[in-house]
């Protein structure tokens, strides 16, 4: 009797420690990862020249919503709250809006908050130059008046196929409601080439 209850014992002890074992590989702790090297760093530059109803010939965004009772030339009070615009402009690798366009980030952004300037950006760098060719898509919360956001790069294709990371956005220049220039700070943490 007394070997078996030590045998019952011992196996209480084992399954102690292989289910301590397998619940700490189950559970959320893979935060404690460490963050992988960096694959890949590059800085680029995007210009946004904003409708206004004088400028068609070198706008390269327009307001396509407004709220109720704004109209499509004029951002809205309340911190734009509500205007979407479209925009297709040019990626250069310096902050001159007229060196060469190494691509062109399409997508949109929205203003999303009443009592601040915020907006979402959901947009795609449709890369053609010497250097890359392919594309890489963001997201994210664009909080505008912190000097560096950080959106989530979520893919890629052509030579930066399956880009995924993060990219600090800063805004380098900001003339009125017509212009402005943000700086982009790309890592990748993965992309296969
Ligand atoms: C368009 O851009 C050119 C070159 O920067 C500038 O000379 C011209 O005044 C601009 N036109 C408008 C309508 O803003
Ligand atoms: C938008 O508002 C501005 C300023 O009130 C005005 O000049 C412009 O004509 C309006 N545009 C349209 C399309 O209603
Ligand atoms: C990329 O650039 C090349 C060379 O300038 C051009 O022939 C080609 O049409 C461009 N491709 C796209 C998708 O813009
Ligand atoms: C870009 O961001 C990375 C990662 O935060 C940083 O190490 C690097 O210095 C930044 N590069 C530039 C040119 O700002």
């Amino acid at each position: 009797m007394a070997i078996w209850n030590g045998r019952v014992l011992n196996l209480c002890i084992l399954w102690l420690l292989v289910s301590t074992v397998l619940l700490n590989d189950a559970d959320c702790h893979s935060w404690k990862k460490k963050l992988p090297k960096p694959r890949k760093n590059l800085v680029l530059y995007f210009h946004d020249i904003i409708y206004n109803g004088q400028n068609a010939e070198n706008a390269t965004s327009t307001i396509v919503a407004a709220p109720e009772g704004a109209n499509l030339t004029i951002l809205t009070g309340n911190n734009h709250f509500g205007n979407i615009a479209v925009f297709d402009d040019p990626i250069t690798l310096d902050n001159n809006l007229h060196s060469p366009p190494v691509g062109r980030p399409q997508g949109f952004y929205f203003y999303d908050m009443k009592n601040t300037f915020s907006s979402w950006l959901g947009f795609t760098f449709v890369l053609n130059s010497t250097d890359y060719k392919g594309t890489i898509t963001f997201n994210g919360a664009d909080p505008i008046l912190v000097k560096y956001r950080d959106i989530s790069v979520v893919g890629g294709t052509g030579d930066l196929l399956m880009a995924r990371g993060i990219a600090a956005i800063n805004t380098d220049a900001y003339e009125g409601d017509v212009y402005f220039r943000l700086r982009v700070n790309i890592t990748l943490y993965e992309c296969y080439y």
